[in-house]
């Protein structure tokens, strides 16, 4: 098993480009399964969860080709529409190839998902819209079937709550569906608007990405383009977070600052320069940095779930009490006994986290106990004094290209072992 070694307290100080977003190439890759021809993904990030995601689309039929960031995919036929089990727990997300097998092949199975290490991760939403569409349920030893043998059919779907899976699953779904399908109070992440414009790309008409109203036209057949994944944002943070953290300087390139806007603020708020260009983002830390009162995670344009942790972590060391309210998922904070080893002096209650910044962290060992929340122990790390070993990082290498090469780079005392 590998684990990090950080030897700690050297300031960042250079240029790291930005890996495409995990959760962009992800539906992507789900949405290749409705295009004839061969898709042409660029700017995949390579991750753990992007070759469980070109497992599914192998164990379904497809033809794959992984070459350093490009995945392509060829569908001729598939002689599948079931993802086993052993594939869906590799990785929680397999819940978005759902609509797109109904969609191609009017039948789709999945085991029933497990909790994983965020809590309880239920797929109400999903199911519930699909029926919607026309899929018929049922559930069994495990397995939930979907079947829409006569086609699926366009309505109109209210998510109780803005959920991204679900909304990428109602697009994928009715992308070639029967008529019109109008998603209310849909989810409204770049990543999102990302699918779309893939998808569109390929021949579906599909309008409002990005906003709370998604109206898809249902089309007869897609066809498969080339297109470049967008960077991710979650990545781009966790790389400002390091630098914020060691009091250094970062040159961010290949980002979009707009999808970054909310993340900037708190990085400002804490006493960074921030200084936004057309595709790079330029931080510069204070000597110390500066506590941030409250932090509420939110969906889009909010502050992100996912980011949570790491400014967590990057808190631990500033002047003054912060307070993280996370508002997405239930279980998010279990990394905090684990960031405690360090020597972080956080409190959780329920679901706020309260961080009494110390002055400083010392190096322990530790274990990643989910993607983000490793992410995190590695930020803390970088800050620590002496040595802090990291297990369990195959969590970190389900959302991380090489982010031990990147962090050396820039003068971190990182490595593999
Ligand atoms: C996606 C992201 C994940 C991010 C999350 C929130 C991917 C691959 N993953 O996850 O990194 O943290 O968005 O921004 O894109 N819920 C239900 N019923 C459902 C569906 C969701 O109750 O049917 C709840 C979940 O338990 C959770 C909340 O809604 O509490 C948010 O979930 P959702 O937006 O669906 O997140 P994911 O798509 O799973």
């Amino acid at each position: 098993m590998s684990k990090l070694v950080v030897n700690g307290e050297k300031k960042l100080f250079g240029k790291v480009s930005v890996q495409g977003a995990k959760n962009s190439v992800l539906p992507i890759l789900a949405a290749t399964l409705l295009c004839e021809g061969t898709s042409v993904i660029h700017n995949c990030p390579r991750l753990t969860d992007v070759t469980a995601a070109v497992n599914i689309l192998k164990h379904l039929g497809c033809s794959c080709v992984c070459e350093k960031n490009t995945v392509t995919v060829n569908v001729r036929s598939l002689f599948c529409n079931q993802i086993p089990n052993w594939l869906m727990l590799k990785m929680r997300s397999s819940v978005i190839f759902l609509g797109a097998i109904l969609a191609r092949c009017g039948k789709a199975t999945i085991s029933v998902p497990g909790g994983c290490e965020l809590g309880p991760r239920p797929i109400d939403l999903h199911i519930d819209a699909l029926k919607r569409l026309g899929a018929t349920v049922t559930e069994s030893h495990g397995l939930i079937e979907f079947d829409a043998r006569n086609g699926l059919i366009g309505n109109e779907i209210y998510l109780s709550f803005a959920s991204v899976g679900a909304t990428e699953n109602i697009i994928l779904a009715a992308a070639t569906a029967k008529g019109k399908t109008t998603i209310h109070n849909a989810a409204k992440e770049p990543e999102i608007s990302d699918l779309v414009v893939f998808l569109n790309k390929c021949g579906a008409q599909i309008y409002g990405a990005g906003t709370d109203i998604i109206t898809i036209y249902g089309v007869e057949k897609l066809f498969a383009c080339v297109h470049k994944v967008i960077p991710d944002r979650i990545v781009a943070a966790t790389y400002m977070a390091a630098a914020a953290v060691t009091g250094g300087e970062i040159m961010l390139e290949n980002v979009m600052p707009s999808h970054l806007q909310v993340i900037n603020s708190i990085f400002e708020e804490s006493g960074c320069t921030v200084q936004s260009n057309d595709n790079s983002i330029y931080l510069k830390a204070p000597t110390k940095l500066t506590r941030v009162p409250m932090t509420r995670t939110a969906v889009y344009p909010g502050f992100p779930t996912d980011a949570g942790p790491l400014v967590l972590a990057m808190l631990s060391v500033a002047n003054g009490t912060s307070v993280i309210v996370e508002n997405i998922f239930e279980n998010r904070f279990r990394y905090v006994d684990e960031l405690k080893r360090l020597g972080a002096n956080i409190r959780v209650e329920g679901k706020i986290g309260i961080i009494e910044g110390v002055s400083l962290l010392s190096g322990a060992p530790c274990k990643c106990t989910d993607l983000r929340g490793g992410a995190a122990l590695v930020v803390a790390a970088l800050a620590a004094k002496g040595k802090t070993i990291i297990s369990d990082i195959y969590h970190i290498k389900r959302g991380y290209e090489d982010i031990d090469y990147n962090l050396s780079n820039i003068g971190a005392d990182i490595k593999e072992i």
